[in-house]
């Protein structure tokens, strides 16, 4: 993710500059400055009984904030359009995040808290799903990535799984002195393991059931009692499991890590799609209901 941005210079240290501090918080205090003045504007205004989308306040309030929408949604083609522009992509996703969180003052007060179950409610808790899975990426994007990083060393992905198929080859290989029983079984848990953790469930979980746990145990527990020319087959074997053991705690770490970067634009772009969807009838039904 292109996030951090790189300032070099030869007798500086190394500066890195988020995308939540672009140009010293340029686009926190816009977004300041927009709800506080949304908000005064909110109770200035006089309007009776109270200000709510169908006063001058609230067609404002609406029109910005649906202004707004329109235009956190094309954050995605921008990303995806190659030429550099007269904003860098840094400063588009900085404006993207303060003033998509602004948005739920100013839409608020446009509805003059007034919900119910319609349409107009329906745009409203979408994009409130929108904003708050927003809020995770931020968390997820300012998190994971040096978490990531520590997990795996210099190590890609792929690099992890050719080491976990070499031990795989290793353990072929090293098991092949031992009793048939022993042979089955890391036969099996080389077949059997499972490294991709499941969505909804822990890696602890999926680790208590894992056949390589399985056979690693019980490789430990023959190792007492085995006749001397098996012990060294076994302990080699052993030392081969502990090191998958370890490895696959990693690559899963790894792929969970990934999931969670990507899992909540899963969430963040289709509902964005789906707002759209309802606020164009929230706008239509208004005019021609109302
Ligand atoms: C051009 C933009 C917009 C216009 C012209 C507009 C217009 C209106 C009008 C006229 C009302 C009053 C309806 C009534 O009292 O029955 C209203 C209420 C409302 N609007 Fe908007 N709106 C706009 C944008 C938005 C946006 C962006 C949202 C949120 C995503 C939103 C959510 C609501 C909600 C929840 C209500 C209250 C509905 C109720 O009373 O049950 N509107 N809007
Ligand atoms: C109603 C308001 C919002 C809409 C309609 C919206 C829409 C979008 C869209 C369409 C994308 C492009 C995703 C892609 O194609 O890869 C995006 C990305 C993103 N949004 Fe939002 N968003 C909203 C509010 C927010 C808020 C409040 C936050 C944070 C607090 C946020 C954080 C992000 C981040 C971090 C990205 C990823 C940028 C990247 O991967 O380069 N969004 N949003």
């Amino acid at each position: 993710m292109a996030f951090k941005g790189h300032m070099r210079s030869a007798d500086l240290p190394i500066q890195h500059e988020g995308f939540l501090e672009h140009k010293r918080f340029r686009w926190a205090n816009v977004a300041i400055l927009l709800a506080v003045v949304s908000i005064i504007a909110y109770f200035a205004a006089d309007v009776e009984p109270r200000p709510n989308g169908g006063t001058w306040i609230g067609y404002v309030l609406g029109t910005v904030s649906a202004l707004l929408i329109v235009w956190l949604s094309m954050l995605g083609l921008r990303k995806r359009a190659v030429k550099p522009g007269r904003w860098s992509l840094k400063g588009w996703t900085s404006a993207h995040v303060y003033l998509g969180a602004a948005l739920l003052v100013l839409a608020t007060l446009h509805t003059g808290f007034q919900f119910g179950l319609n349409v107009h409610t329906l745009a409203y808790a979408l994009m409130v799903v929108v904003i708050v899975s927003g809020f995770f990426g931020v968390y997820y994007y300012a998190v994971i990535p040096s978490r990531m990083s520590d997990n795996r060393g210099q190590r890609s992905q792929a690099e992890l799984l050719e080491a976990l198929h070499a031990l795989d080859r290793q353990l072929r290989e090293s098991a092949q002195p031992l009793d048939q029983v022993y042979v089955r079984e890391i036969k099996r848990s080389i077949r059997r393991t499972k490294i991709r953790p499941p969505l909804f469930g822990s890696i602890a979980s999926l680790k208590r059931r894992c056949p390589t746990e399985r056979a690693l145990k019980r490789m430990q527990k023959a190792e007492p009692n085995a006749p001397d020319d098996m012990r060294d087959a076994i302990k080699d074997v052993t030392a081969i499991l502990q090191r998958k053991s370890a490895l696959l705690q990693r690559t899963r770490q790894h792929i969970r890590y990934k999931t969670l970067l990507r899992l909540w634009l899963h969430i963040h772009v289709p509902v964005t799609l789906a707002l759209l969807i309802a606020l164009a009838a929230h706008i239509i039904s208004v005019f021609f209901y109302w």
